[in-house]
């Protein structure tokens, strides 16, 4: 059945995490509207309040009065959201704060070391769970820091700039691959001396920050399901307004572009930095790819979405280097495939992605979420494009980023 109408989505979940982040440094009032409404930003607005961080809500917007970071007197429960805790811990390091970090099981086995190094290195008193949460970190003087990425992760890259605003000295980050660049953005928006030369970005210790005032632009991670069923369904048309199309974010269309999609950009502009537009897009016949490391950084969280589109494109399509995928709230490369072959789809996993031979028919069958929120919207779609029965063992999770996941495309469905 064609898809067809308009969406207006809410904000993107990354900007919101650190919008609501970095507005707390501020000590004047920021307001904030379409702020992501998911479970993974409450973790972190409920993170922040815990550190005597006033955040209010009110129709609509939420208005954020900061400046004062308090010692939480209880953990702070990072629910299933690895950037909540990834970037509070580089946030509350540079603040001097004392805090104890938890999470729900999936967070609780997710890896830490990637930021414990470069974090102790500038001086934290950091301890784990053998790398893993909980964490404690002790209020510590910290130093900056010159560091090489050793992966391609927007999370470690902003524990690090997040913890290097409360150094004594100066810090650079050399990226080989850039991940995305919202933190970057968004410091210089709040009057950090922030910038990028040569692959690295530099960055001066900072103690007096700008309010903001923002509407948080749709998030393409949450658009990428509605346009992958789109295409994928014969006379659809949809319009995604308002939709975050910064370069570093959508690896997702021009993956479907080379697949021999072509979309409609209309209104583009550019706010705060960030670049927005209305996209149209419409059913397409489409081709296997291939997508490698230098790619995956861009289409990260769309990877099972695109997984299930490339089984229903004409040819193979082969992902490789996308090993980060296993360690995000679940095993995503195992997800992928497991329930791929649970509705009949010919994969191959491989240690650092997988091959999908095209072009056959979408049966039913039970899918098994691993609790992960893309898993469940990805396999949802996949009953949406086929009109095949496909049970979830768990659809609430889609909680997590897009609660009105399922009432949404119950709407467009014509
Ligand atoms: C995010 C970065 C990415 C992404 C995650 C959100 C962010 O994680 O997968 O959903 O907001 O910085 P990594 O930094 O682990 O790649």
């Amino acid at each position: 059945m064609p898809l067809k109408g308009t969406l207006t989505l809410p904000g993107d979940k990354s900007i919101s995490h650190r919008t609501v982040m970095l507005a707390a440094l501020s000590d004047q009032r920021s307001k904030v509207n379409n702020l992501s409404n998911g479970k993974d930003v409450k973790s972190t607005i409920s993170c922040l309040k815990n550190c005597g961080i006033d955040i209010e809500y009110s129709t609509g917007s939420y208005f954020v009065n900061g400046g004062r970071f308090k010692q939480p007197i209880t953990d702070l429960d990072c629910g299933n959201s690895g950037t909540t805790m990834r970037l509070l811990i580089g946030l509350l390091a540079g603040q001097g704060i004392d805090a104890n970090f938890i999470g729900d099981k999936s967070l609780s086995n997710r890896p830490m070391e990637r930021i414990i190094d470069p974090l102790k290195k500038m001086g934290l008193n950091i301890k784990s769970n053998k790398t893993m949460p909980p964490i404690h970190i002790s209020k510590s003087k910290l130093k900056g820091i010159d560091y090489v990425m050793p992966i391609a992760s927007a999370q470690l890259k902003s524990s690090i700039l997040l913890a290097a605003l409360g150094a004594k000295s100066n810090t650079t980050i050399k990226e080989n691959i850039v991940s995305r660049d919202h933190t970057e953005i968004m410091l210089k928006n709040i009057g950090v001396n922030l910038y990028r030369k040569s692959g690295s970005i530099f960055v001066e210790p900072c103690n007096k920050f700008l309010p903001q005032n923002i509407s948080v632009p749709a998030d393409p991670s949450t658009a990428a399901f509605f346009i992958g069923a789109a295409v994928l369904s014969p006379r659809s048309k949809l319009l995604i307004t308002n939709l975050l199309l910064n370069e570093t974010r959508i690896g997702f269309l021009r993956a479907l572009e080379k697949m021999g999609c072509s979309f409609n950009y209309r209104n583009i502009r550019n706010v705060s930095g960030e670049k927005i537009g209305d996209l149209e897009v419409r059913y397409h016949k489409l081709f296997g790819i291939e997508i490698n490391k230098s790619d995956i950084p861009s289409i990260i969280d769309e990877i099972p979405i695109l997984a299930l589109i490339a089984s229903q494109a004409e040819g193979t399509t082969i992902v490789s280097g996308a090993e980060e995928l296993r360690v995000k709230e679940s095993d995503r490369l195992e997800a992928i495939c497991r329930n791929l072959k649970a509705i009949g789809i010919n994969v191959i996993e491989k240690s650092d992605g997988f091959i999908i031979k095209g072009g056959s028919k979408i049966q039913s069958g039970d899918v098994q979420t691993f609790d992960d929120h893309r898993i469940a919207m990805t396999f949802h779609i996949a009953s949406v494009i086929s009109g095949k029965e496909i049970k979830l063992d768990n659809a609430e999770c889609v909680n997590i980023s897009f609660p009105a996941f399922f009432k949404t495309i119950e709407n467009i469905i014509r």
